[in-house]
């Protein structure tokens, strides 16, 4: 549950902003738009990855891009083991692309992380 409510909560979002959501909100589906990924993420990292919705879950904005990529892919293979991000990445089916985008993305937003990098 804890791993489809984001989901569901990322397609809803993507409904509202006139995306278009593929077909349904099951973990398992494939090729998700990369907005709707994006989407799943903000769902627990909060707005631009910046305010996150849980004191322990980590700000987004402003952090390194590559240190992102590099956790991202540590989830995916294991390296990294916390049931909460093991199953987004899988469920999400991150591709190297997506976490390249998701990456930049967040590395790219404000929050005080962005003022550690100057
Ligand atoms: C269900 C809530 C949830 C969702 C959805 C989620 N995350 Fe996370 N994320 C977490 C939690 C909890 C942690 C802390 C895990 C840990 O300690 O390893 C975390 C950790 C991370 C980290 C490591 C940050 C650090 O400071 O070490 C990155 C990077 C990350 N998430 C990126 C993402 C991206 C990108 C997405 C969307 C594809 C996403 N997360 C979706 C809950 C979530």
């Amino acid at each position: 549950m804890t791993l489809l409510r984001p989901l569901l909560l990322a397609c809803g979002m993507a409904l509202v902003s006139g995306a278009v959501c593929a077909e349904g909100a099951s973990p398992a589906s494939d090729g998700l738009p990369f907005e709707s990924k994006l989407a799943a993420c903000t769902a627990c990292h909060g707005e631009n990855g910046a305010k996150p919705i849980m004191p322990e879950y980590p700000i987004l904005a402003g952090q390194h891009a590559d240190y992102i990529a590099h956790a991202l892919r540590d989830y995916r293979m294991g390296r990294r083991n916390n049931p909460i991000m093991g199953a987004q990445v899988q469920a999400l089916k991150l591709t190297d692309a997506d976490i390249d985008r998701l990456a930049a993305h967040f590395a790219a937003q404000i929050s005080h992380l962005s003022a550690l990098k100057r």
